[in-house]
């Protein structure tokens, strides 16, 4: 008996660090060592007072359903934290805390753009924006980022492409996989370009607000009049090494959290309840450990940046945030697909191809450096001889 999946699916995309990340594993069942560079998370151990808070939780009673949108006290510390680092007044009920970040993206595009309209978004970028926008029935409409440009978007672009049917725009910054941060002279142009549309939504993924090397993290929703028009999207997983709690949430108008919480009933029920204590403890406690993580991401940063400018065939740009190194491979001849499977299977380093990323992808890598600096140096000299001997 044969079923036939939904035809939705066959637009459906997905995240393929999960399926690098797979392939490397069996690869080590097998006996080989492999360097990981292909996964988006910290490498660091959540901070031990966020632990605590949640041990602490389970074993006071907080291991049954909370409120769909979350916690009072959580989205009251979301709301605190969020009004004095993007300097915006924003209260509890402007707040929707989900199972990680993700969520945020599904249900701010479900909720808010109907099938034939258009959603701009960055590309290369995180691969789940076009997979739900093509999901819904929607025209993607990818906005590149150039090298030349330092990986930050070029407004003019926008500004040629929106059209009546214009609905959403997505920015990520610090933005993955490319390290380009947005300044604030960018956003403000494009706060111009949509000052007259209040029907344009601007999804702002603001993941790695804190994971920043140069200057400090600007928001479009800071600038006049924009706070009613952004949905914020933030979460626990990167900046406090939390991507197994799943914890995150979006930042909205008061009027649309509602409509966000239904869809979290509808998918959800809520999120886990101890981990939304240990969310207070992450935002309302110490800070020195995310802080630290910082530190010593800015220290890996040189060590791979001038590692692959030195390999022959590669050249690397010097991400402003996050933790991810997007290097030119054009020189080397290969694709990006092709080069990726060369390194994992040849150099036992586990990279993924910047087409993972989108079409304009192709031509780059992106590794993260989401790990100690020894396996950054081993996993260098492994693709330096691997490239060597081809
Ligand atoms: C740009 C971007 N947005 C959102 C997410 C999702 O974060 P979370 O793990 O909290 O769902 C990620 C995770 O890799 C990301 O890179």
């Amino acid at each position: 008996m044969s079923f036939a999946c939904a035809k939705r699916m066959d637009v459906l995309g997905t995240e393929t660090a999960f399926e690098v990340l797979a392939k490397a594993k069996a690869l080590e069942k097998q006996g080989k060592e492999i360097v990981h560079l292909e996964i988006g998370e910290p490498d660091f151990d959540t901070p031990g007072n966020i632990k605590d808070a949640a041990v602490k939780a389970m074993h006071s009673g907080y291991t049954h359903y909370t409120p769909a949108a979350g916690i009072p006290e959580l989205r009251e510390a979301i709301a605190d934290y969020i009004s004095k680092t993007r300097k915006i007044d924003v209260i509890a009920d402007e707040v929707v805390v989900t199972p990680g970040a993700k969520p945020i993206i599904f249900f701010s595009i479900l909720a808010y753009v109907n099938p034939g309209e258009e959603v701009m978004y960055v590309n290369p970028g995180f691969p789940i924006y076009e997979s739900v926008i093509n999901f819904i029935d929607a025209k993607a409409v990818p906005i590149p980022l150039l090298e030349e440009r330092d990986f930050r978007l070029d407004p003019s672009f926008i500004r040629e492409h929106l059209t009546r049917k214009t609905k959403m725009i997505i920015l990520n910054s610090p933005e993955n996989p490319t390290g380009g941060v947005l300044t604030k002279d960018d956003l403000k142009a494009i706060v111009d370009l949509i000052a007259n549309r209040d029907d344009i939504l601007v999804l702002a993924d603001e993941i790695y607000s804190r994971i920043i090397y140069e200057g400090k993290h600007e928001s479009i929703a800071s600038l006049p009049g924009m706070k009613e028009k952004t949905i914020i999207l933030d979460g626990f997983s990167k900046t406090y090494a939390m991507t197994g709690w799943r914890l995150g949430y979006g930042v909205m108008r008061k009027d649309f959290a509602p409509k966000i919480t239904q869809l979290m009933i509808n998918c959800n029920s809520c999120t886990s309840a101890f981990t939304q204590v240990a969310g207070i403890e992450a935002l309302r406690g110490p800070q020195h450990e995310a802080e630290k993580m910082v530190e010593e991401f800015k220290k890996r940063r040189e060590v791979i940046v001038s590692g692959l400018n030195a390999i022959e065939g590669l050249s690397c740009k010097k991400p402003h945030g996050a933790f991810y190194v997007f290097p030119n491979i054009k020189k080397t001849g290969m694709k990006g697909r092709e080069l990726q499977d060369l390194l994992l299977n040849k150099a036992g380093v586990a990279t993924l191809s910047g087409t993972s990323f989108g079409k304009l992808g192709e031509g780059y890598l992106r590794l993260s450096f989401a790990n100690s600096v020894p396996n950054i140096k081993k996993a260098l000299t492994c693709i330096s001889e691997t490239l060597e001997n081809q």
